[in-house]
């Protein structure tokens, strides 16, 4: 019997038990000399002149940011209609008002054009998420933003080893975040960072930081715990006996189970305590570990990409990820469109290859963003969007598969 394989992988060093209990023998689990060296690792990897300070979420990151730059209350902050619901809201409940520009089907990123039709006087700052992994149209972005006098601030949280002209992204406006959870493409099972290249302004950040209580044993054991059930649930060999045969059942009754796999969509004024807490030194290193992997990871998720892509680039009616020739794509998900959609997610399911359907929300559509019925034209397509496993833990027989069930499904 073949083992299914799930929509989401993780990137996990295969000596994390020993690196954790190595922290806890030294005494270094909640503080020691490595979230300094983390923060210094991170800030190289990316580019000369880059700081990093360390948050819990990357959504904190997001937080003291605002904190830092203390922008003028009741102003506005250009997001993409589509992304992850919280940065809006923590931009709201920091006291700003989030503004959706449309996004591109195909790049699945906001555009130019779209930020020129919402930005007004009131704009403070613009920020790209580079969904997915793909980076945005920068040039564009920066030049709309100096026009406006708007700064820009990078959500990277999918995007981690994506370049735009041979430079990072992160390093490329005025500040940025990057997301360090489970599934992320750096795993430090939860955490985030902040990066800019203003010294003054990581100066002010790393103070907002240090005044947020020290990380506790509870919550970090929390985490780690939280990450490993997390990563061995999707590991072929076990999901293929407990989620899969739940994701399953589900699609027979027609039932949509992803809402219970993500955050509860809530207000998050004021911030939820548990957001507040620094980053502890277990992750640290265990992320100054992975660095030493990231950029093979982000090869082999690229070759995967590529190897996925000739297959299906031979199917009549699939649309595929376009990468500009200006930057490479990180690849934290593999989005495409199919014919049919659902009945080819079904068609893959039989088949044992597990497909997303859309995970980041089409915002201004949300309750809690007024829940405009307005079209967002962009955005609203995008929800006919399918994520095709490549992740790099998946072996080249895998990812044959992968294309081929997809192949298979989409033309039935
Ligand atoms: C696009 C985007 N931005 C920001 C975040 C926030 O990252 P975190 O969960 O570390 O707060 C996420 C998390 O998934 C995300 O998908």
């Amino acid at each position: 019997m073949k083992l299914a394989i799930s929509r989401y992988g993780a990137r996990v060093l295969p000596n994390t038990g020993e690196l954790i209990a190595g922290a806890i023998a030294r005494g270094e689990f909640l503080e020691g000399p490595h979230v300094a060296q983390f923060q210094r690792a991170f800030s190289d990897w990316l580019g000369e002149g880059v700081h990093s300070v360390p948050a819990s979420y990357g959504r904190m990151a997001f937080h003291y940011i605002l904190q830092a730059l203390n922008l003028p209350k009741g102003s506005d902050i250009v997001f993409p209609a589509l992304t992850f619901w919280v940065m809006p809201e923590v931009a709201r409940a920091a006291g700003y008002n989030p503004i959706f520009a449309d996004v591109d089907p195909l790049t699945f990123n906001m555009t130019p054009a779209a930020i020129e039709k919402v930005i007004t006087p009131k704009t403070v700052a613009i920020v790209p998420t580079h969904v997915w992994g793909m980076p945005c149209d920068m040039d564009e972005i920066l030049a709309i933003a100096k026009k406006h006098g708007a700064l820009v601030i990078e959500d990277c949280a999918h995007a981690l080893g994506a370049t735009y002209k041979g430079k990072n992204v992160g390093t490329l406006g005025d500040a940025a975040i990057f997301s360090l959870q489970t599934l992320k493409p750096l795993n430090t099972y939860g955490g985030g960072m902040a990066v800019t290249k203003d010294a003054a302004l990581a100066e002010k950040i790393a103070s907002v930081v240090a005044g947020e209580p020290a990380p506790t044993e509870e919550i970090v054991k929390k985490h780690l715990k939280l990450g490993k059930i997390q990563r061995i649930t999707i590991q072929p060999n076990v999901f293929s006996f407990t989620l899969f045969p739940l994701l399953w059942t589900c699609a027979y009754l027609k039932y949509n189970p992803d809402p219970y796999f993500w955050e509860k969509i809530r207000p998050l004024s004021p911030l939820p305590m548990e957001y507040r807490e620094r980053y502890s030194n277990v992750q640290a290193i265990i992320g100054l570990e992975s660095l030493k992997h990231l950029k093979k990871w982000t090869a082999d998720t690229q070759a995967n990409a590529r190897r996925v892509s000739d297959v299906l680039r031979q199917v009549p009616g699939i649309k595929l990820p376009e990468v500009p020739a200006d930057r490479t794509h990180a690849f934290y998900q593999f989005c495409a469109y199919l014919p049919n959609r659902d009945a080819a997610v079904f068609a893959c399911l039989k088949r044992g290859v597990d497909l997303e359907t859309l995970h980041v929300d089409v915002c201004p559509h949300m309750e809690i963003f007024g829940g405009s019925q307005s079209p967002v034209p962009g955005a609203d397509a995008t929800t006919e969007a399918v994520q095709i496993p490549i992740y790099e833990s998946l072996s080249q027989e895998q990812i044959d598969r992968v294309a081929r069930v997809v192949a298979q499904s989409a033309k039935a």
